[in-house]
């Protein structure tokens, strides 16, 4: 029995986290969302035998939507969580097939914008989310926050395949990675685990494959040969039931001793897919 706020669980793997999880009974999961009404609806249709789901509204860039949900949440939790799931993010497209320099070119003002909504999103928001969320954290009983992050800033990575597009969103998983460190270097002798999780690549229909030009084609093309000389076994995006199943047990597994502060793959270690 646990208790669970994931943030992000409208649709894609925040969704998969929320379906998961509560497929406890005896568990207790909160969902926030930026459209409650929207995933309120999707909920009694899809999971609608579910009566341990709660969903609270919190825009994750604002601080004040933050501590609102986390008086609610702490209002039918005892004030204690077990896990924090920051799922929520902004995957943009506006870097998936060009690398840094043709995108600067091209769209200097394009490039600045998309690089300030990531860094707010995917960074400040997960500080605010963790800000809000830690004083219910530490009088939990388990204390692990879990963001999920992606082997696409890891440095090792990038390097050795020679990756160049995506650069805009990996800088905001680097940073986010740091924001982890920092968080278990402030929480560690509290007990509470921070640690960031990799769920492979994983088909949430981001991309219409229909709709993409000879150009962006040939972009994604370029780095799934990559991904499948770093993998001879990856044959494309994983479903979002495995990849989630696969994160789920290596927070499972995940201790403050082995992984604190850390960012790790779905298969617990550095290997990403
Ligand atoms: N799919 C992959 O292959 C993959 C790989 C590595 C890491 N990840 C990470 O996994 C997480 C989930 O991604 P996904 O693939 O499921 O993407 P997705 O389908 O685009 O879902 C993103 C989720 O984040 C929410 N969100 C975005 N901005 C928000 C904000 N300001 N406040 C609150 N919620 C916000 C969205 O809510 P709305 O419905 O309101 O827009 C949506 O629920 C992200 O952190 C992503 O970086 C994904």
């Amino acid at each position: 029995m646990a208790t669970y706020v994931i943030t992000g669980t409208s649709r894609g793997l925040g969704f998969e986290i929320l379906r998961q999880t509560s497929s406890d009974p005896k568990n207790t999961v909160i969902g926030l969302v930026r459209d409650k009404a929207y995933t309120d609806k999707k909920i009694s249709e899809e999971l609608s035998d579910r009566k341990n789901i709660h969903i609270f509204q919190a825009d994750i860039t604002s601080y004040e939507d933050l501590k609102k949900a986390a008086e609610e949440t702490a209002a039918i939790t005892d004030g204690k969580v077990d896990y924090l799931i920051a799922n929520a993010g902004y995957v943009t497209t506006f870097d998936s097939f060009d690398p840094i320099s043709v995108l600067d070119k091209n769209d200097p003002k394009g490039l600045a914008a998309d690089m300030h909504k990531l860094i707010d999103v995917n960074v400040i928001g997960n500080i605010h989310f963790y800000t809000a969320f830690v004083p219910l954290l530490l009088k939990g009983t388990v204390k692990k926050a879990i963001c999920i992050t992606s082997g696409m800033s890891d440095v090792e990575m990038v390097n050795s395949l020679a990756i160049d597009t995506g650069a805009l969103y990996s800088i905001s998983k680097a940073a986010m990675n740091l924001v982890t460190a920092k968080f278990h270097a402030e929480y560690k002798d509290q007990g509470v685990l921070f640690l960031g999780i990799c769920p492979g690549m994983v088909d949430v229909g981001a991309f219409d494959y229909g709709a993409l030009t000879p150009h962006q084609m040939e972009g994604l093309q370029r780095l799934m040969g990559k991904f499948m000389s770093y993998a001879p076994h990856f044959k494309g995006p994983a479903t979002p039931e495995k990849a989630i199943g696969d994160v789920i047990k290596t927070w499972d597994n995940a201790t403050l001793e082995k992984n604190g502060g850390d960012y790790i793959s779905h298969l617990g270690s550095k290997q990403w897919i």
